[in-house]
Formats: structure tokens, C-alpha cells, sequence
């Protein structure tokens, strides 16, 4: 009897290997357990998600970079080179044109749209610059180690701002404003791409946001609802934190995207149909190859040197920068966390889980903090 047990729970083991099956997590007739916030509040904290600081001396010390001193003069000519339209060729488009700092800090469009209405050619999403300070690699692929380093991209890239180096300098000595704050803040180097750069960079480190999550993280149980928490209990407990992780919940690793090569179709609403068949409370799909992601591949862009290692997402305020992906093909949040339970976890979540899960991710909404203005 023991051995036909064990065979059959091995011979299981190999099947749902073989398929490779996603879970479901049971639901339950109750749901996600209640949870306790002290308790909640705690687990959050050891497992280094935490609060945005409210005081520009304890943010200062997260954000600086020592190659790059923040000081409030800094940070004032970055701020006015960040919208200013000055940076691109045609003298149409700033820094706030794909990253709006009121709405989540993107363009809310599938791709960027650079001077002259070109789209980025490998149909790139622009991602959040809000927290961006707090991660430790910049861009989709990861492949800037800063924000200084990182705001050269756009302002040389043909298909954003369309500007040279030495164009972009002339430019800027040749505004008497500029050529004189640049003089002030950089009395040895005066105006050069590098501390152009620099300032911007100094600004952007200025941009943290704080919400909801941070005042439950500080102590106040009544910041989130029930069903939030019971999001968090589930963000942590299912494994999403493994990855989207830090102060900025998310943004401090490069990881494999889709880890598990469930196959799936989007329907044009964005949810999974086809090929699915369950069985006993499993389900599995067929694999499909040239089908790399669970969403179209549009733009082709498969991660870090085509190896589809993915700079994981920073998910401050990600309810209000869809649609979703480094190729902006999903729109809706609910099929963007099915779509992570599902490829990154191999869990099949019911409706109900996936809608406590949103509603956590809106807690990490956020307004930016007004440090400058001491
Ligand atoms: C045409 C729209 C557009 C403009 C203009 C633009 N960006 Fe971006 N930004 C993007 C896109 C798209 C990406 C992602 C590109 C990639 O990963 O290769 C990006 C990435 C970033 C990132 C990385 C964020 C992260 O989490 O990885 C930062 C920071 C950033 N931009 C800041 C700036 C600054 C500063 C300027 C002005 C100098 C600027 N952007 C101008 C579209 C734009
Ligand atoms: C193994 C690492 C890993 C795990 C685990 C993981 N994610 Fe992700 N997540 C990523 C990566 C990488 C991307 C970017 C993929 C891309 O755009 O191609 C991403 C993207 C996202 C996005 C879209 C963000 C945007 O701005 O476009 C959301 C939302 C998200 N994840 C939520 C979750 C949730 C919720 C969970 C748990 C159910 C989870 N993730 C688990 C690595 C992970």
C-alpha cells in the first residue's frame, strides 16, 4: 500500500514537472487568512520593504551619490534643465514630455514617442522616474549604473531628444542664464555634458514619493484596508517580493522574465483563453517557443543581450503607469500580476487574490515628498 502511494505521488511529481503545471493557490472558502498588522507590519519591515523617509537628511543619505554632492542649487538647475524642452533638437520635448511626474512619472503610452513623433524603436514602455534614485540599475536591460550616466541616453538617442554632446554643450553655454548657474554650481568644470547630466541627475535624486504603505509601515493600522493587507500577506507570502523588492519595491536586480514558459494567448481584453485545460484542480498549457512572452512580442526587445534578464520593475505607483511591460502590451494591472503569479511563480490565482493584490499595489501610490521646499 505505502508503495503504491509513493509511486503514485512520484509518478505525479514527474507529470506535473513534465507539464509544467501551474498551481493553483486554493482560494478557500474563507480567502486570504485575516491578518494581523503588527504582524503583517513586521514581517514587511524584516524583509526590507520600508518606508519612504519623510526628512530630507535621512532621504539624502539613501539617494546620494558620492560622485555627484546634492546641493539645493543643484538641484534647482536640474529641475529647470529637466523641463525644459531646450534639451532636444527641434526644442519640443523635455525630460517631463514621456516622464510626468504628476501621473506616476511615465507617458501612460504603450512606447515613448521621441522629436518628430518617432516611436522607440524597439517599442520600449518608459518606466516610472519616480524612485528611480533607489534603484541600483537604470533602463529596461539594466545596462546604466546611474542616474548620471542614464540621462545621457535620452538626450543622444535620434528617436527621443536627438541632440550630440558637444550640440547639447553649445546650446546650454550659449543661454546666458544657464552658462551663469552652471558657473555657480560647477565653478571648475562650467557647462560640459557630464555636469549637465549631473545636475539633472541630482534633481531626479530629489524625486521619491510616499503613500498610504509608508504611514501602515510607520505604525498606523487604519492606512490600508483589510483587503490590502491581505495583498501584502499575499505579495510576500506567494513570492512577488522576492523580486520586486527594497524601499522602492522593485528596481535592485536583473531577473528572468517569463522564468516559467507557461504558454499563453491574450484575447484582445488582455486575459488568458486558449489552449488552457485543468485538471484536478491543475491546469497546464502547450508550449509554444516562438511565442517568447505571455503577451505579443512587439519591438523584439528580449532583455539584457537577448538573454530575457529584465531590470525588475519599481512598483511605487505602478497602478497609475499602465499599460504594462517592458513593451507596454498589457493595459490592465489584474492581468499583469496573473501574468507574474502565473510565469515568474507558477501559481494560477483566483480573481478574488489577484483583486487583494491590486489593491495593495495602490497603496504604494504616492505624492511627491516637497523636501526642497525647507
Ligand atoms: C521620448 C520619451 C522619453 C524622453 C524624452 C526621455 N525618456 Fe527617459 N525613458 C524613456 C524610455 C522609453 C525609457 C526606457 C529605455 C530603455 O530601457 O532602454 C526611459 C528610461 C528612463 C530612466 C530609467 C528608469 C528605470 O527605472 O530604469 C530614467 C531615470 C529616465 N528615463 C530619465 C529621463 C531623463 C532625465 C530624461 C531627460 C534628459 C528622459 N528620461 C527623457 C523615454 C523617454
Ligand atoms: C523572479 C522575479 C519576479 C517575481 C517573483 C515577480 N516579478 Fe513582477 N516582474 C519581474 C520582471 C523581470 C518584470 C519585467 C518583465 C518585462 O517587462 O518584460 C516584472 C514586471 C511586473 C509588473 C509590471 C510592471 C511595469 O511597470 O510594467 C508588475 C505589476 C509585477 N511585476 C508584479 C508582480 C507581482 C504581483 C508578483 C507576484 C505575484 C511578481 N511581480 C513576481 C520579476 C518578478
Amino acid at each position: 500500500m505505502k508503495t503504491s502511494i509513493s509511486i503514485f505521488f512520484i509518478s505525479f511529481i514527474v507529470f506535473a514537472l513534465y507539464f509544467k503545471i501551474g498551481v493553483i493557490v486554493p482560494a478557500g472558502g474563507e480567502g486570504t487568512p485575516s491578518v494581523d498588522s503588527h504582524e503583517l507590519r513586521q514581517r514587511a519591515l524584516s524583509r526590507g520593504l520600508k518606508p519612504v523617509p519623510l526628512s530630507w537628511e535621512e532621504a539624502k543619505e539613501i539617494v546620494q551619490n558620492p560622485q555627484n554632492p546634492l546641493t539645493p542649487k543643484k538641484i534647482s538647475l536640474g529641475k529647470a534643465l529637466y523641463f525644459d524642452p531646450i534639451l532636444s533638437k527641434n526644442e519640443t520635448i523635455s525630460c517631463a514630455s514621456c516622464h510626468i511626474l504628476e501621473d506616476g512619472g511615465d507617458d501612460n503610452l504603450p512606447t515613448a514617442i521621441g522629436i518628430e513623433g518617432r516611436a522607440n524603436p524597439k517599442h520600449l514602455n518608459s518606466p516610472t522616474v519616480l524612485n528611480a534614485a533607489l534603484a541600483k540599475r537604470q533602463f529596461w536591460d539594466g545596462r546604466s549604473p546611474d542616474l548620471e550616466d542614464q540621462a545621457k541616453g535620452p538626450i543622444a538617442a535620434p528617436f527621443e531628444m536627438g541632440m550630440t554632446p558637444e550640440e547639447t554643450v553649445m546650446r546650454i553655454k550659449s543661454n546666458p542664464n544657464y552658462s551663469k548657474r552652471f558657473l555657480e554650481v560647477f565653478p571648475d568644470e562650467g557647462v560640459t555634458f557630464d555636469t549637465i547630466t549631473k545636475a539633472i541627475a541630482a534633481y531626479e535624486r530629489t524625486l521619491l514619493t510616499r503613500g498610504a504603505f509608508d504611514l501602515f509601515l510607520e505604525g498606523d493600522d487604519d492606512a490600508i484596508s483589510q483587503k490590502a493587507k491581505k495583498g501584502l500577506y499575499l505579495f510576500m507570502r506567494l513570492g512577488c517580493k522576492g523580486c520586486h523588492t527594497g524601499m522602492s519595491v522593485g528596481g535592485q536586480s536583473l531577473q528572468r522574465f517569463p522564468l516559467r514558459r507557461y504558454n499563453s494567448i491574450l484575447s484582445p481584453e488582455s486575459r488568458f483563453i486558449g489552449d488552457e485545460r485543468y485538471f484536478a484542480g491543475f491546469s497546464w498549457q502547450k508550449i509554444r517557443p516562438e511565442e517568447p512572452f505571455p503577451f505579443p512580442d512587439i519591438g523584439g526587445f528580449h532583455g539584457r543581450n537577448g538573454q530575457f534578464l529584465f531590470r525588475v520593475p519599481i512598483l511605487r505607483n505602478v497602478t497609475r503607469t499602465a499599460p504594462y511591460f517592458h513593451n507596454g502590451s498589457v493595459e490592465k494591472i489584474e492581468d499583469a500580476v496573473r501574468i507574474m503569479a502565473r510565469h515568474q511563480l507558477g501559481l494560477i490565482l483566483s480573481d478574488e487574490q489577484i483583486g487583494q493584490i491590486v489593491e495593495f499595489l495602490k497603496t504604494l501610490e504616492g505624492d511627491l515628498v516637497e523636501y526642497m521646499a525647507e
